[in-house]
């Protein structure tokens, strides 16, 4: 048995008898004396094997590996001086002590690894065909620390406000939420095939028609989507659900636990209660539904300067209906080609036609280098002069198209901005949390040509827009729809639900579900809301996000302890994996990939 851990031996311990047991982090032979950093899962001590001390452990010592498995018993010394020069590692928590050892037992011998552990590696696969060896590092050990934490903080703080946590079926029914489902075949039902939950959110709103009335869940989601650096295919939420409650609630309930989690995690004190947005200002200000406001680039409206502009491309887009808008990127009037060529395929790719720039280089606007100035007349050049506040040295660009897409082009704009000029550099202790509110009920699907849910068909329209939703007007709707923000990632999103049949009908007509598809699909909601439903709403947080916020880091890979890689793979399991022709017979399961490629 250890005595101790690695970061709790100080010299108020010196001439006490210890034994430690972990990792040989490092090994080092300073003419026949053994210096090991043994490491374990709280940090590390250094040992000395001196043959004068102990002949057998010293000798042992002289075949110890990095990674091997060790017990050291010895006596804590203080660190000595020599030659008048203090050996203390002011940078190690136990630094001004070591172990002198007596005994040494090698546990278990390790083979060199794959990779060194004390430095970064690029390769992520690597790192993820050997994640067991990757999360022996220090930085991946404090984050899953940090994740138990938060999660205990949020688990702790809803409990406290009376809500119980209640297990919802993995093996369940596809609730719509905008991805693609994993489905699991039945042997029992054959072509049959349970989905995995992309979230409980019909369970939830049953457990709500049941009477739980504040329920909480750790819960596991599952989407089949192209994964990014903060999506993965299962993740985690920290979802919520209250009966008789309102907007206004449910964001003081989650302003609370954030602060816990944070609190709990990380020492931070975080102000609330949070600034509140509209999702029009938001897009309208920052081309986001999640804006990061940590730098200060707005999109502006200079419509009124150009709707009768001799430059077509802008005069053109305001009389079909659309928006000139541009942003001021200070300072930025240096971009090189090469990011010019960047910024507008950024645009082009988020749909724009073009990316029209100024590069002011002169107070006078005959000195500006642009493609386009020639084409404005002296009034149009004084008025964006005033509207932008623009000065020597800015770098001015456009979008002109209908006001939606202008903006979001406007929005990914900024954020590359902000990133070629480091303008985030040296704000990752920035903590910018923010509610975006009333998104949009519906949006026109143009290519498909029906309305779909923004968020979800159970989402409760504002009061004001009810009507207008029952008479089938759908254009503008808002939803009772919040998300919290935190410096441009979405940390988490919910709404107040529909609870009544007939409005629940009118939201699946608005989505072209038709009646008979309602019943198939969703037959359990609308029973369960013609039987006293109490009226009810929540939210879910992306709990591998906020993890990955209060660890600092870029990805929620590094937050997760055993994540797949970008293609979805499980590179340490290898898995996905080809099922045995065994098991898709009892699946009555035909594999259409080539019997070559079979197990
Ligand atoms: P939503 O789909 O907005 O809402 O999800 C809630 C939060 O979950 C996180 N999240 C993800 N995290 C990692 N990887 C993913 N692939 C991923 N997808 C989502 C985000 C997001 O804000 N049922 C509703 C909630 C409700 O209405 O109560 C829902 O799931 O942080
Ligand atoms: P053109 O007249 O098409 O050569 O465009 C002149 C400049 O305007 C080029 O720099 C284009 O990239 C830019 N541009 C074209 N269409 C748009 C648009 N819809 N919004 C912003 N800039 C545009």
């Amino acid at each position: 048995m250890r005595t101790h851990t690695c970061n709790q031996l100080r010299p108020d311990h010196n001439g006490d008898t210890v034994t430690l047991i972990g990792w040989v982090n490092s090994a080092r032979d300073h003419g026949g004396v053994i210096f090991i950093d043994l490491r374990d899962r709280e940090g590390l001590t250094q040992c000395v094997f001196r043959p004068e001390q102990s002949a057998d452990a010293a000798r042992l010592s002289h075949s110890l590996r990095a990674e091997d498995v060790i017990r050291v018993t010895g006596t804590v010394e203080p660190r000595p001086e020599i030659d008048g020069k203090s050996t203390v590692n002011a940078d190690l928590p136990t630094g001004g002590i070591e172990v002198a050892a007596s005994e040494l037992k090698i546990l278990n011998k390790a083979e060199v690894l794959p990779f060194q552990l004390e430095k970064e590696l690029s390769n992520e696969d690597l790192r993820l065909s050997h994640r067991y060896l990757d999360l022996r590092r220090p930085r991946l050990a404090r984050n899953l620390r940090t994740r138990h934490l938060v999660t205990k903080a949020a688990r702790d703080f809803l409990d406290s406000q009376g809500f119980i946590e209640v297990e919802t079926p993995i093996l369940s029914k596809s609730t719509p939420e905008g991805a693609r489902d994993f489905l699991v075949p039945s042997r029992m039902q054959p072509g049959s095939f349970y989905a995995l939950p992309q979230a409980p959110q019909q369970y939830k709103q049953l457990l709500m028609v049941a009477g739980v009335e504040k329920y909480f869940q750790v819960a596991r989601c599952f989407r089949d989507e192209d994964l990014r650096a903060d999506r993965q295919p299962e993740f985690t939420q920290v979802d919520i659900e209250a009966s008789f409650t309102d907007p206004d609630q449910i964001i003081g309930l989650i302003e609370g636990c954030l602060a816990a989690m944070f609190q709990s995690a990380r020492s931070l004190e975080i102000p609330t209660p949070f600034e509140r947005m509209t999702w029009h200002e938001a897009m309208d200000r920052f081309g986001s539904d999640k804006p990061d406001r940590r730098f200060a680039i707005e999109i502006t409206d200079v419509s009124n300067l150009f709707a009768e502009s001799g430059f077509k491309v802008f005069s053109g887009a305001i009389q079909n209906g659309g928006v000139v808008k541009a942003i001021n990127a200070k300072g930025f009037a240096g971009i090189t080609t090469g990011q010019v060529d960047k910024l507008t395929e950024i645009a082009v790719n988020a749909g724009a036609k073009g990316l029209a720039y100024i590069q002011v280089r002169g107070d006078d606007p005959a000195t500006w280098r642009s493609p386009i100035t020639k084409f404005f007349n002296e009034s149009e050049l004084a008025g964006l002069k005033e509207a932008l506040l623009i000065e020597e040295g800015d770098l001015i660009l456009f979008a002109a198209d209908q006001w939606q897409p202008a903006c979001e082009i406007l929005g990914r704009i900024r954020l590359e901005c902000a990133c070629m000029q480091g303008l985030l550099e040296g704000q990752e202790d920035v903590f910018d949390f923010l509610w975006v509110t009333e998104f949009p009920l519906l949006a026109h699907d143009e290519e498909e040509g029906r309305w779909v849910a923004v968020h979800h068909p159970f989402t409760r329209p504002v009061d004001e827009d009810r009507p207008k939703l029952e008479a089938g007007d759908y254009a503008g709707l808002r939803a009772q729809a919040y998300d919290v923000v935190l410096n441009g990632h979405e940390l988490g999103g919910g709404s107040i639900r529909i609870h009544e049949a007939d409005l629940q009908a009118a939201m699946f007509n608005a989505l072209g579900i038709s009646e008979n598809d309602a019943r198939a699909e969703f037959g359990h909601i609308l029973d369960a809301f013609q039987f006293g439903a109490p009226p009810h709403g929540g939210i879910a947080l992306g709990l591998d996000r906020i993890v990955m916020l209060i660890a600092g880091e870029q990805s929620i890979r590094e937050v997760i302890a055993f994540p797949k890689n970008n293609k979805g793979a499980d590179l340490m399991t290898s898995s996905p994996a080809p099922a045995t022709p065994i098991q898709l017979r009892d699946l009555r399961i035909k594999s259409t990939v080539p019997e070559d490629k079979e197990p």
